[in-house]
């Protein structure tokens, strides 16, 4: 493979995925596009080009410019804010993702990577390990801007033959970057809270599970999803992915083993609704088998790791 260009690389998978991308194939073969400068000092490393997703012209010009063989399309508006702000969600989460999948279909890159999510499960879906063919019935805009991604990136493989593999990621928790507008990002705020001692007013109920992963597992999984052979990838809508789950309660339990003093106040608002309606577990067999994932951290796991990232000088 060429180069590998992350479209949304300023974000908070973008920067993560950055990091692990320069570390697997050299920082001169990423290229970085956003709208906004991408605040990690690594960014420096490789090439940055300032491109809207939403033009077509401009992304167009962006994969023929940087001779690129990979294209990860990580924009979206999570699912918290896109309720506030439908339509633009809809437009952000579906027309950059059109944009890469014709620009493939005219064989401008090779493959694609484009992220799914929780969020495409709604009350229609088993709880507890929803399966990978449970019915998709989300409550939210983004749910459904996932759901119809999934479908478009399935006719764009069986129609065209675009290379094109995707992950219904669970909440992410990292310590470089700060989330925006999601639903699970109230567990990446509880890591910031008890490294700077303050406590978390938590806007999720003390008892609302739901499935999450560490950032590391995250890119792992997704660099051995995108090195798999391509016959190895069955699913081409989007692979379920597990990494732990845990309630708000549990997750201040463990955080606490480390940081006794850590204090969280429960003020559950809007945001419960549509945690509840997404799944507590899922099962992620086909991922198991088809590529070999696996998860490295567990809860414990998972808090030990944050937090001593919290702890660096640099979040680096
Ligand atoms: N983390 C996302 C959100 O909460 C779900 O994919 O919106």
């Amino acid at each position: 493979m060429g180069k590998h260009l992350i479209v949304g690389a300023s974000g908070q998978l973008g920067i993560e995925l950055m990091l692990g991308l320069q570390a697997r194939y050299g920082a001169e073969n990423v290229v970085l596009s956003d709208v906004r400068p991408c605040p990690h000092p690594d960014a420096a490393l490789s090439t940055f080009v300032t491109a809207d997703a939403t033009d077509l012209d401009a992304q167009r010009a962006l994969m023929e410019g940087n001779d690129i063989d990979v294209v990860y399309n990580l924009v979206a508006m999570l699912s918290a804010k896109g309720e506030s702000h439908p339509m633009a969600a809809w437009g952000l989460n579906m027309n950059p993702l059109l944009h890469t999948l014709e620009l493939a279909r005219e064989g401008k890159v090779k493959r694609v990577f484009w992220p799914s999510s929780i969020a495409v499960f709604g009350s229609e879906a088993p709880k507890n390990g929803t399966p990978q063919d449970a019915a998709l019935v989300p409550t939210t805009v983004y749910g459904v801007s996932k759901t119809a991604g999934e479908l478009w990136c399935k006719y764009y493989h069986d129609k065209f033959g675009v290379d094109v593999r995707s992950i219904r990621y669970p909440g992410l928790i990292g310590y470089r970057s700060m989330p925006g507008g999601g639903t699970t990002d109230y567990a990446v705020d509880a890591f910031h809270c008890a490294a700077a001692g303050k406590a978390l007013t938590c806007y999720l109920a003390h008892d609302e599970r739901l499935p999450m992963m560490s950032m590391s597992d995250a890119v792992r999984g997704t660099l051995e999803l995108m090195e798999a052979p391509s016959a190895h990838v069955q699913v081409r809508t989007s692979y379920n992915l597990h990494g732990c789950d845990f309630t708000p309660a549990e997750l201040t339990t463990a955080i606490r083993r480390h940081v006794p003093d850590f204090e969280v106040v429960y003020a559950p608002d809007h945001r419960q609704a549509i945690a509840e309606s997404w799944p507590n577990r899922l099962d992620d067999h086909s991922a198991r088998r088809d590529w070999g994932w696996q998860p490295e951290h567990d809860v414990e796991g998972l808090v030990q790791h944050v937090l001593e990232g919290l702890a660096q000088p640099i979040h680096g």
